[in-house]
């Protein structure tokens, strides 16, 4: 009886080791191994493809090890579908040629492709050397420009996460994110000088739930820069600067976009950054939907265009702003943020003449200007402002200093300002409409400025 109940006990045992031994190790395919024979200081491209290829074809949880070391590559692209989940871990640092002739393939350097269930991890580096190819790169004002190389792209990439990795001096985009669903960044590190041309730190259209969280981004371009058919974002604990801020857009450039809808960007340090907040789009665009936008507990650090929505956005003036945007601009939120801006212009609202925006919510705003030529102030054009809380006269759009807000009640305020160059005020008319008692008068209000 005790021998049966010790056996039943023993297997039981084994059984559960087995079961967890199962579930935490995965086949670790090393580069460096005698089977694929990659050696630091030397070129893997081969090494590398091929231990992908053994580790993509695995029935078990796979591993692809890039050891401490440099490595060179030239370039790769990692193709699913694989079999299990897979993880490339890279503890050391892949330089790619400085050249961009000579990387594999015109547009990426490292590329994930038809993947589910994805980790790339290891605390390594990606060094796409792009210091040549800054100098040649003329992809802002050339469409066909050449130097197109993206430092790591995701393409139809499904629940994968990326943590504790950096991208160096990509020779353009760091990151670009297309038609994926469910990809985290954690504690990624991006970095390439203020002055390195087009290297956007982290692009993504087409998906849906990308979070970056606990992130650093220190870039010559916009930090993230989100494209159409995009929804269910979320930016948190990211630090960016130096470059050009977080963006929606530009948009309406193209036949066919999809709306933008749902972005969360909190915790947000902004720091030494040419823009903050940003919406953009193009004018004289094709149509376009942005929608539920929110920036939330945002520190500005010494930024020259904090909260800016732009849909006259025309970057080198090749185009006729005298035909308003069509991309549809509502329900967009910028709270509590704080903060420094080296120009006057805080708060700058630039909507479309044929679709106003819709429905923007301001709270919380105090930015103070680093110079000397007065106090920070606001610029607003085509925007109905929902709700102004704890933003001060100057910020609102001329609008009444701070206001506590009641939630059931709300006082309606519609006003025209149209601009000059960098004043407003010029025309200025307001009609008030009273919803609610008289006890509420002046507790909550709804502009519109058309
Ligand atoms: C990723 O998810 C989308 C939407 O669920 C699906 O259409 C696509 O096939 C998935 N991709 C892969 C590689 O499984
Ligand atoms: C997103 O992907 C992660 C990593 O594969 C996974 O653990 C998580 O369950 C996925 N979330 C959803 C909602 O599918
Ligand atoms: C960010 O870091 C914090 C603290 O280390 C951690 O609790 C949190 O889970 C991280 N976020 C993500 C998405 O990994
Ligand atoms: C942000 O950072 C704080 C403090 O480290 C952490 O508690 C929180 O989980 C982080 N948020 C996310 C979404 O990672
Ligand atoms: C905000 O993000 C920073 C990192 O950028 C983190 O240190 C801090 O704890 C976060 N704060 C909150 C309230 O999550
Ligand atoms: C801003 O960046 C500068 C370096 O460019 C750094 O010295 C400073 O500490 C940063 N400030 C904040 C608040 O992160
Ligand atoms: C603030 O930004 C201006 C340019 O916009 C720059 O000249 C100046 O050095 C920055 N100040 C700090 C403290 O980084
Ligand atoms: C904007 O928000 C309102 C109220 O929450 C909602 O009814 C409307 O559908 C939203 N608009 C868009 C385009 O999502
Ligand atoms: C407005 O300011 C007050 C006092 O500082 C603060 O308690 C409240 O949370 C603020 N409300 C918003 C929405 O920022």
């Amino acid at each position: 009886m005790d021998q049966k109940l010790m056996n039943v006990l023993t297997i039981f045992l084994f059984l559960m080791l087995a079961f967890t031994t199962k579930i935490q190790s995965s086949v670790v395919f090393d580069v460096t191994s005698a089977k694929y024979g990659g050696k630091p200081n030397s070129d893997i491209t081969k090494a590398l493809l091929n231990a992908w290829t053994d580790a993509c074809a695995s029935r078990r949880e796979s591993k692809v090890l890039v050891p401490r070391g440099t490595y060179r590559l030239k370039g790769a692209i990692f193709r699913g579908h694989c079999k299990a989940p897979i993880e490339l871990q890279v503890r050391g640092t892949l330089q790619a040629p400085k050249h961009t002739s000579q990387v594999t393939s015109p547009d990426t350097w490292v590329g994930f492709r038809y993947l589910n269930r994805l980790t790339l991890s290891g605390g390594g580096t990606f060094d796409g050397r792009g210091a040549l190819s800054w100098k040649q790169n003329d992809c802002n004002e050339n469409k066909n420009c050449k130097s197109r190389v993206v430092n790591i792209r995701f393409d139809f990439v499904n629940d994968t996460i990326i943590k504790d990795i950096t991208s160096l001096d990509s020779k353009n985009f760091h990151f670009n994110v297309f038609a994926c669903h469910n990809v985290t960044f954690q504690h990624a590190t991006i970095t390439a000088p203020g002055e390195s041309v087009n290297t956007d730190g982290i692009h993504i259209a087409r998906s849906t739930m990308v979070t970056v969280a606990n992130t650093s981004i220190g870039t010559g371009d916009d930090c993230i820069s989100i494209g159409d058919g995009t929804s269910q974002l979320k930016f948190t604990n990211v630090t960016c600067g130096p470059g050009h801020g977080i963006s929606i857009g530009s948009l309406g450039g193209h036949r066919d976009e999809q709306p933008v809808t749902g972005v969360i960007i909190k915790n947000v340090t902004f720091n030494n950054t040419q823009n903050g907040a940003r919406i953009k789009t193009w004018p004289a665009s094709y149509a376009g939907l942005v929608s539920d936008i929110h920036y939330e507990d945002i520190t500005m650090v010494n930024v020259s265009n904090p909260i800016i929505i732009d849909q006259e956005y025309c970057p080198w003036n090749l185009c006729n702003k005298q035909i308003p945007s069509k991309v549809k601009i509502s329900n967009v939120s910028f709270k509590n943020i704080k903060g420094t801006s080296t120009t006057p212009l805080a708060v700058n609202f630039i909507c479309s003449r044929s679709v106003p925006c819709e429905n923007v919510e301001i709270a919380g705003i105090d930015l103070t200007y680093t110079g000397h030529k007065g106090l920070t102030n606001s610029q607003c054009s085509n925007v109905k402002l929902a709700t102004i809380v704890n933003v001060t006269k100057a910020l609102a759009c001329g609008n009444h200093p701070p206001i506590i807000t009641s939630k059931n009640h709300t006082k309606s305020h519609t006003s025209t300002i149209s601009r000059s160059k960098n004043y407003q005020t010029e025309t200025k008319n307001q009609t008030d409409s009273v919803v609610g008692n008289e006890s509420t008068r002046g507790h909550h209000r709804k502009y519109g400025m058309v």
